[in-house]
Formats: structure tokens, sequence, C-alpha cells
């Protein structure tokens, strides 16, 4: 098989690894890809939210598959594109993206599918806003009704932060929403499942960290790390939200006749009266997928490639490593308000072939080549660090000793990463 994977973060390098790993690929693209794909992949420049550039690529590398990494891409209509031109994809069409595009639509969704979520009132004046924060309370939750980043929703004791955010997003255009919520409780969890617009195939669970210092103080960002599996997770856990979540919003795409197709991505809280959907994507998360991949050992491509195919039904039980992935990402000086770019990067050598290789893979984000050919940083979220160990205990160590070999001046860490769970001190 023949892949194209969509997207050029540290993401898009951990498919780009996993899919070169299964027996059945011969040959990868990535577009455009980063300086760590180009080592396993051909790296091809292309605007991934330009629906015709995707699909005249795709037909240039006679490609078997298309695996489209981010979301922008799939809300333009990549994947209609690429379906149209009789091309296999993964991923979503534009209609069912919406899922992840708009959290409006995401909330009237998981209404009609009867999937248990925080309350919510969509806002679109500064009087409904008002009234809203002030009918849930504190601590408020708001959030930007269209695609952020992850940086579109404050979680704030104070109201006028709240107030100074919903007016904000409000200030966007004409018909800017913005979405007031119910504040949940309890442990977070993220469930990457696998549609093949009928049939659902989770993969196993994550935790990330969203915001950008120890203690989860500070601002949201994209994410700063992550761990897989959920040692503290109830059992059944997994069954439970594919019963109740993911197989009846699946079904619920499919009666509207805008069947998913591609990863819906369960943003979890486990909340004392059970889970609850915090927000649905229509793609991998990024960072849980390095530490969930690292983890897989069926053959990508073949699942993949049956989601797209209609076909999972038919496809063998997954198979995991027992291994705990701890995920650990290397941030720029200045992240998330203004990240520093051209500044070198070092040490990279040395975990490719020194002694914590076996254990541990460096996967690239923000990084790039300069006009010498050496290795800066392009981005805020510069490097995403990820060990294997027999707990997590071990898998932090080796993710922290890794993290400690790179150079990258003013870079910065979450040094907490897994360290709650590695403790045994979270209970859902
Ligand atoms: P989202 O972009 O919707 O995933 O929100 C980003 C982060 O904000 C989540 O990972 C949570 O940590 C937090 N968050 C979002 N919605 C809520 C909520 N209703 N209650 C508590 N925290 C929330
Ligand atoms: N890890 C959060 C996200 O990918 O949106």
């Amino acid at each position: 098989m023949k892949v194209l994977v969509i997207g050029s973060g540290a993401r898009e390098h951990a498919l780009v690894r996993a899919l070169t790993l299964d027996p059945t690929v011969d040959a990868v693209i990535a577009a455009p890809g980063n300086p760590g794909t180009d080592v396993l992949a051909l790296n091809e420049p292309v605007d991934p939210t330009d629906p015709g550039a995707v699909v005249e690529l795709a037909r240039r590398h006679e490609v078997d598959l298309v695996v489209v990494g981010p979301e922008a891409p799939l809300v333009a209509g990549v994947a209609d594109a690429l379906r149209e031109a009789g091309i296999r994809c993964f991923g979503p069409g534009a209609e069912a993206a919406r899922l992840e595009g708009s959290k409006a639509y995401a909330k009237e969704v998981m209404a009609a599918a009867e999937v248990p979520t925080a309350m919510a009132h969509v806002c679109t004046t500064e009087e409904q806003l008002a009234e809203a924060l002030d009918s849930f309370g504190a601590p408020y939750v708001v959030k930007d009704d269209g695609l952020a980043a992850g940086k579109g929703v404050v979680v704030t004791e104070d109201r006028a932060a709240a107030m100074r955010h919903g007016l904000a997003c409000l200030a966007k255009g004409e018909d800017a929403q913005v979405v007031i919520e119910e504040f949940l409780d309890g442990p977070e969890a993220s469930l990457f499942c696998i549609c093949d617009g009928t049939t659902v195939v989770p993969l196993d669970l994550a935790q990330d960290f969203k915001r950008i210092f120890d203690g989860d103080e500070g601002p949201n960002t994209g994410g700063m790390g992550a761990y897989s599996p959920l040692t503290w997770a109830p059992d059944g856990l997994v069954e439970d939200v594919v019963a109740r979540v993911a197989q009846p919003v699946v079904d619920e795409m499919a009666r509207r006749g805008t069947p998913f197709v591609g990863v819906l991505y369960v943003g979890l809280a486990l909340t004392s009266r059970g889970p609850r959907v915090i927000e649905f994507n229509v793609r991998f998360g990024d960072p849980e997928t390095q530490s969930v991949l690292a983890r897989l050992e069926s053959p990508l491509a073949v699942l993949l490639a049956a989601a797209a195919d209609g076909s999972l039904d038919d496809h063998d039980p997954l198979r995991w490593s027992p291994q705990s992935a701890v995920t650990v990402v290397v941030a720029a000086e200045g992240y998330p308000a203004s990240p520093r770019t051209g500044v070198a990067i070092g040490g990279l050598e040395e975990l490719t072939f020194g002694e914590l290789a076996e254990h541990v893979h460096v996967l690239h984000a923000g990084t790039a080549c300069d006009d010498a050919g050496e290795l800066v940083s392009a981005g805020g979220r510069v490097l995403s660090v990820v060990a294997l160990g027999d707990d997590l205990v071990q898998a932090r160590e080796r993710a922290y000793a890794a993290v400690a070999r790179i150079e990258l001046e003013g870079g910065h860490h979450r040094t907490d990463i897994a360290l709650r769970a590695a403790r045994g001190e979270i209970h859902a």
C-alpha cells in the first residue's frame, strides 16, 4: 500500500512512523510533513486545506489511501474531494467534520443522540452571554464556537475574564456564537474511536495535559504531554463510552446522511455522575496519538483502510503492547503566546543512536532546516519525546532522561506528565 499523510505535526510524524512499521505499506508520502517525517517518508509540499491540490498530489503518486491528520483540511472538504475523485480516504467529510468545527453543532447532535454532556447555552449577544454565565455560576466555561487550535476555551473563576473571552468570541464576525457550559469536575480522558460510517473500533484510552504549566496552571495549549494506558480508569469504561457516546453519534450521523468515517475523538470528564463528553474532535488527538500509537501492535494502515472501505466489522481485534507510553512535549520559549522560532535544536543524534533509543523516540512538530541545513525551531510545540516502559514510572523516567538531553535555548516542558497517575493519585 502507498499511503499519503496530510499534516506536519508530531501527530503526523507518529502516524507516518506507525504506517511504515505496517508490513503492508511500501511507501509513505507526508504532505507537507516536517524534517522528522522526511527521514521515513517522501515529503511533498502542499496546502493541506486546498482540496484540489490534495487530490492532485494523491493522483500523481497513485496512493492507495490518504490519512488526514489535522481538522482544518477536513472542515475544508478535503475528504469529500478525495472520495469524489475515487481516492480512498480516512477522515470525515466537511459536514461530519462540523462535530469539531462547531461546538453548537456538536451539542445539537449529542442532544439528538442522547449523549451525556455538559448542559450548555449557545449565545449570540452580550445579554445572552451575561445571563448564561450567571445561570451556571463559577467556575465559568466559555467556548468559542469555531475552530481555535485548542485555544478557544477559557475556564475561570473570574466573571470579568469569562465575559471578556465571550465578547472576544462574539466580536469575530456577524454570525459568531459562543457556548457557555456547566463546569464538569473529575479527571479527563481521551478515547479515539475508529469509525467506518457504521462500525466503531475504539483504541486504548489516553490522557492529555492541556495547560502550559505544571499542576495544570496557566493558559490552555494544544497539549503539553500525554500517556496511555489509563491505569486508573474503571473497568468497562471503553465499552461504556462506545455504547453511550460513539455508537449513538455514528448512528445519528448516518441517519442524517453524513456518515462519519475517520477518528471520532471523544474528550471526556469522568464525573461523579458518570462520563460526560467535553468535546468531540474529528481526527487523532495531539499529543495523545504519540502515546497511543507507540503501544498499538496491529498494523495501522490495515485498520485505517478498513475504516475507509466500510469493512471494520471484519477487522481482527486490536493488539496492544502491555507497556506504558509517556509523551512529553518540548515547547519553544514564549509558547503559547509568542513562540520563538529559528533556535538551534541539538542532542537528537544521541537519542537516535544512544542507549535510550531502544525505548525512546523523538517526533518532530515545529521544526525546520535552516539555510545551512541545521535543525531549528519553527513553531510552538517543537518536539514530542515518547518513551515506553514496563509501567508509567519507568516510561516517565525514560522520557524525562531523553528530554534532558535535548538542547533548545529557552525551551520548556511540563515536569509532571503522568506523575499523578504513576503515583496512583487519580481516582475516577
Ligand atoms: P475543549 O477545547 O472543549 O477540549 O476544552 C479545552 C479544555 O477546557 C478541556 O480539556 C477541559 O480541560 C476544559 N473544559 C472544557 N469544557 C469544560 C467543562 N464543561 N467543564 C470543565 N472543564 C472544561
Ligand atoms: N490533545 C487535544 C487535541 O488534540 O485537541
